[in-house]
């Protein structure tokens, strides 16, 4: 089994968390090695030490990229859901990990707000929080992600298919059938 990131970026509230779990799901459903490395977790975990400002984000997301480097060495598929705002940041990834599926996570900053599932716009908004992104600090939008999911339109479902849809188009997963089948001629 060959690894490979799956990178969702796009803003908070925006359903990275969401699609990342239900993804995961599906593909330990079908039979993958597929490990979930998400912004908010592995925060907590790998840089208790780290806030948000542009320097600390960046600190934070390589050390995801390195661990992302680990897991996908090992076959394993990693999927990251980070905000990841920069582009320069998203190509600097894309470059460690190579075997790299970016999937823009679009939503408006409109529907983000009201969505608001952490609190946290409400916060920016009242000033409590300076450093949101899409309130005060930029997001950069992907120019050529490869897969797009637009969470302003379609369900939880369908971006999960749309993404497994890209990720067999593009050769890094099989069908369930072709996977047995491969499997039964190894023994
Ligand atoms: N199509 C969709 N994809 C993902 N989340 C959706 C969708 N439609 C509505 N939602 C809701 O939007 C919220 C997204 O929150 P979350 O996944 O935590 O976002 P993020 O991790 O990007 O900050 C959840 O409450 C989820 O149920
Ligand atoms: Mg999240």
């Amino acid at each position: 089994m060959k690894g490979f990131t799956i990178w969702l970026t796009g803003l908070s509230g925006s359903g990275k968390t969401t699609i990342a779990k239900e993804l995961q799901k599906k593909l330990l459903m079908l039979g993958y090695k597929a490990e979930l490395l998400d912004g908010d977790e592995v925060r907590r975990n790998l840089s208790p030490d780290l806030g948000f400002s542009k320097q600390d984000r960046e600190m934070h997301a390589k050390r995801v990229v390195y661990i992302s480097k680990l897991l996908t060495r090992n076959g394993i598929i990693s999927i990251v859901s980070l905000i990841s705002p920069y582009r320069a940041f998203r190509a600097y990834a894309r470059e460690e990990l190579k075997d790299f599926v970016e999937v823009y996570v679009k939503c408006s900053i409109d529907t983000c707000i009201k969505r608001d599932p952490k609190g946290l716009y409400k916060k920016a908004l009242n000033g409590e929080i300076q450093d949101m992104t899409g309130i005060q600090d930029p997001y950069e939008e992907p120019l050529n992600p490869e897969v797009t999911v637009d969470t302003d339109r379609q369900s939880v479902d369908e971006c999960v298919d749309t993404i497994l849809a890209r990720l067999h188009q593009l050769g890094y997963i099989n069908t369930l059938i072709e996977e047995r089948r491969s499997d039964a001629k190894q023994r």
